[in-house]
């Protein structure tokens, strides 16, 4: 499969036999995307929470290429209010798909949508396809259940958010590495506005003291799994 990066908390993944998944499509609005919304497609799209840096462009998105939106409950009640395809779960439960297997996590963090109309939980998601598992944390601070995460999946790959002041910040980020023991870890979440900016080298450095590989992915880069 294919892994390729937005900038801020917005992935896609393309799968061998060419389903293509979206994570958190904030694309028009962000100033570091080098992708418009218009040149993007997709069959399924995984939104963590309701916050527009996330949510993004999701329903042009969804209604355009009549892709599946895949989200926590509340959520997915407001995006299937606004007319698109929605699968809907909640923080503990997991789904097969035709890409593979979705699971819902806890995020510490809110997730009002921007027009306030939906106050639902923050999540991460964990995506297991192709044999790989991807768990994308959403926004989070730090908390101690990552162990158990760690424990019950094989994390080949984590986006960690690493940018502070809404999310944790690189030594939080490093101790949650710890945590969940991944493969490999994406630091996401930093340097789209001025308040999350960091040094992501800075990350690579302590966490691979750690002994956990860390791939820090240009904006817009694409990589093979
Ligand atoms: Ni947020
Ligand atoms: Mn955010």
């Amino acid at each position: 499969m294919k892994l390729r990066y937005f900038s801020h908390s917005g992935f896609q993944i393309t799968t061998n036999d060419g389903q293509r998944i979206l994570i958190d499509p904030f694309l028009d609005g962000n100033p570091t995307s080098p992708v418009n919304v218009s040149d993007i497609e997709a069959d399924f799209i995984l939104i963590t929470h309701g916050h527009g840096d996330h949510l993004g462009d999701t329903l042009d998105i969804a209604k355009r290429c009549n892709s599946l939106c895949i989200c926590e409950n509340e959520l997915g009640n407001y995006l299937a209010s606004k007319g698109v395809r929605v699968h809907n779960m909640h923080i503990g439960g997991a789904h097969e798909f035709d890409f593979g297997k979705i699971k819902l996590t806890q995020a510490l963090h809110g997730s009002t949508t921007p027009d306030n109309e939906c106050h639902g939980s923050a999540t991460g998601i964990l995506v297991y396809t192709e044999g790989k598992t991807i768990y994308h944390m959403g926004d989070t601070g730090l908390f101690s259940d990552l162990k158990l995460i760690g424990e019950m999946n094989k994390v080949d790959i984590l986006l960690a958010p690493i940018g502070d002041n809404f999310t944790m910040g690189i030594e939080d980020a490093v101790k949650a590495c710890e945590f969940v023991r991944p493969k490999m870890v994406i630091p996401i979440h930093y340097n789209t506005f001025p308040v999350i900016k960091t040094d992501p080298g800075i990350f690579k450095q302590k966490v691979e003291q750690q002994g956990i590989a860390c791939q820090i992915l240009a904006f817009g880069q694409e990589i093979t799994l």
